[in-house]
């Protein structure tokens, strides 16, 4: 293999729902991030509290267990003693589109072995709150990080799958890898956009895999059949991760392969 041909492999792994998942994430990265020889990791966290936010002991769990990069969407600021960790940890990010009001920062660039890995986090509009636009606020970043990191990563945090496929083909080109989070369920739609980014439209989630989304099936029936509104309860029982390995070069920043993995 000569130089232009390495590649490094990232893990992306989709929102962790559950104390239960976060414990169980923590307890079998390293041993898959050694196994698959993956070189960085990201993981969105935002339902590791309950279902709701993640907690301040959490996102430092999680980032003194292997994970570089620490990425959130509409349940970021649920468990609201996470508040202060933005001030001091560049390692965790929340939507880039919200206002400057909203404490945190929208992205990062991660060194690491020497090699500098731009993580831009931002968030849907289809479905959900109004934000900023993130076509516009990602191609922003992009343009600004564009001289100093060849690797750029993005989490889409959306719920609508035409949103999330469009924003990949606005940025094809421009990036290395572009997936989707949010819906918790994955989706088998991974490839390689001409121009060069690896997609998916969603990752899935670590978590209760019989469940509703990662909630108690029981519970979530009942709330469909009644309307009453109840807040859900997280499932019980056998848990895993979803996501991906991509592998990137760091000459170029193009993706050479991507495929789904699920443990
Ligand atoms: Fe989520
Ligand atoms: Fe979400």
């Amino acid at each position: 293999m000569n130089s232009t041909d390495e590649t490094l492999n990232f893990l992306a792994v989709g929102d962790i729902v559950g104390n239960e998942a976060c414990r169980y994430f923590i307890s079998v990265l390293p041993e898959f991030q050694k196994k698959e020889k993956i070189f960085f990791t990201i993981v969105n966290g935002e339902n590791s509290f309950k279902g709701y936010g993640i907690s301040l002991k959490q996102a430092e769990q999680l980032l003194d267990s292997g994970v570089d990069v620490l990425t959130g969407g509409n349940h970021m600021y649920d468990s609201r003693d996470i508040i202060p960790l933005f001030n001091s940890e560049q390692r965790m990010i929340r939507p880039a589109n919200y206002v400057d009001e909203i404490p945190g920062q929208g992205y990062v660039i991660a060194e690491k072995r020497g090699i500098p890995v731009l993580v831009i986090n931002a968030i849907g509009r289809i479905f959900m709150e109004p934000t900023n636009n993130p076509f516009n606020t990602v191609s922003d970043i992009l343009q600004k990080c564009r001289k100093e990191v060849l690797i750029r990563i993005i989490d889409f945090h959306a719920e609508a799958t035409a949103e999330k496929q469009a924003f990949a083909w606005y940025l094809d080109g421009r990036a290395s890898l572009i997936f989707g989070t949010h819906t918790h369920v994955q989706t088998a739609d991974e490839r390689i956009l001409p121009a060069g980014p690896g997609f998916i439209t969603d990752l899935g989630m670590t978590g209760v895999i019989n469940s509703v989304i990662g909630m108690d099936v029981h519970n979530a029936v009942k709330k469909f059949l009644t309307t009453f509104p109840k807040r859900v309860k997280i499932a019980e029982g056998e848990i895993r991760a979803q996501g991906i390995i991509a592998a990137i070069s760091p000459q170029t920043g193009a993706c050479r392969s991507i495929r789904r993995v699920f443990f």
